[in-house]
């Protein structure tokens, strides 16, 4: 089958085409699914640099670092093996079924679910692994999963619509259930423009939360059709200033780095601090003192409850989210299609297509 296969840490380079890489078997449970399109996200930009390793403290540019090894450990604390097919989001259909699946899974399209479980014991996060990072994922013609990590998907979109929607969106709706938002809340999202920032402004209004969205002036117009209540720049000089007198009591942050102190500073007595990346950069300045004499509360969130990806699914079918397609690519091109979702040409989810 054809796939781009990654062959260890660091830059474009680590991808090679193949046009004869062997399709995958499914196991029992498992279901072989080709694959119509697969969404781009920043864990495969960052599992390929090798920017989940200690030993890297900057903000993620998407190419090399010379300090990281193959044997360096990725997002869960442990190595991966090469060679690897990366990619989170894939849609597609199923076409074959391993022992004990439901044969009338075949013909149906799907959507894999990023996080793949131990099925003998589910809910252990330890356990959990991530499609494209620890098995291989969507960057092929085909692959497969257990059939209780992807779901049928009912719905007029397209297979590349509905391949923006699982990493990004599983993301932000974790860490909106981590925080507990509900309609009482005023919701702060730093890079509103990029793929789990703009879920986080459907997802928050969906729950009734009012939604601030900072982002580039250029990406303002984009960011508007997402719904927010009001949209900043991407980093105020005085954000205090520039939110009047909005009471933020959420701040649902992937953005971090040097302005991130700021972003502390804004929130209200008992306000909650919500994290799952940190695309400016991982090391930031905490005055424990706004921690603690303002009663803040922390919530990092990678693995997620089992239910957010089963309520994801409900929202698509039910049109209560809607895609932000930014471009697709063929899956050829997919060093090419990196390289415009690092350099943020595009908003929302970039898509390649095998
Ligand atoms: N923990 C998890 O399970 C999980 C899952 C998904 C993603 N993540 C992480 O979340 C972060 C964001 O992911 P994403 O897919 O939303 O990213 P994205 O689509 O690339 O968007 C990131 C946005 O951040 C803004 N930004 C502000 N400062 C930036 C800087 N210094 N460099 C780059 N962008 C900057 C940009 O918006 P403006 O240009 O408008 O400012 C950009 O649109 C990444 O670190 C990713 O690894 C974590």
């Amino acid at each position: 089958m054809k796939a781009m296969v990654l062959t260890g840490h660091g830059g474009l380079d680590k991808y090679v085409w193949h046009e004869d890489w062997p399709r995958p078997e499914p196991s029992p449970m498992e279901a072989l699914i080709r694959v119509g399109a697969c969404g781009l996200n920043n864990t495969d930009v960052n599992t390929r640099s090798g920017w989940y390793s200690k030993t890297v403290s900057e903000a993620t540019t998407g190419g090399a670092y010379a300090s990281v090894a193959d044997d360096d450990p990725t997002w869960g604390g442990a190595p991966i093996t090469f060679p690897r097919i990366q990619g989170a989001d894939a849609v597609g259909e199923v076409v074959a079924v391993g022992e004990g699946a439901d044969p009338a899974l075949i013909g149906k399209r799907v959507m894999t679910n990023g996080w793949c479980r131990d099925w003998s014991d589910p809910e252990n996060m330890k356990k959990a692994k991530y499609f494209g990072s620890e098995v291989d994922g969507g960057f092929a013609e085909y692959t497969k999963t257990d059939i209780r990590d992807m779901a049928v998907v009912t719905s007029d979109l397209s297979d590349a619509e509905l391949a923006t929607f699982s990493c990004s969106y599983s993301t932000a709706e974790g860490m909106l259930s981590r925080a507990q938002v509900t309609a009482q809340d005023t919701v702060l999202v730093p890079g509103a423009s990029g793929g789990v920032g703009g879920a986080l402004v459907q997802l928050a209004k969906l729950r009734g939360a009012r939604v601030i969205a900072m982002a580039s002036d250029a990406k303002h117009g984009d960011v508007s059709r997402l719904g927010p209540d009001r949209i900043l720049p991407r980093a105020p000089d005085d954000l205090r200033a520039a939110l009047g007198d909005e009471n933020v009591t959420v701040v649902a942050d992937v953005v971090g780095g040097p302005y991130w102190p700021m972003l502390i500073d804004i929130l209200e007595r008992g306000g909650r601090y919500t994290c799952s990346g940190a695309i400016a950069g991982p090391m930031v300045t905490l005055d424990l003192r706004t921690l603690y004499l303002r009663d803040l509360t922390f919530t990092g969130s990678t693995v997620i409850p089992l239910h957010v990806f089963g309520d994801l699914v409900s929202y698509i079918e039910r049109g209560d989210i809607q895609p932000v397609l930014a471009a697709t690519y063929p899956l050829r091109d997919l060093r090419e299609a990196q390289q415009a979702f690092i350099d943020k040409r595009h908003v929302g989810n970039i898509v390649v297509i095998p």
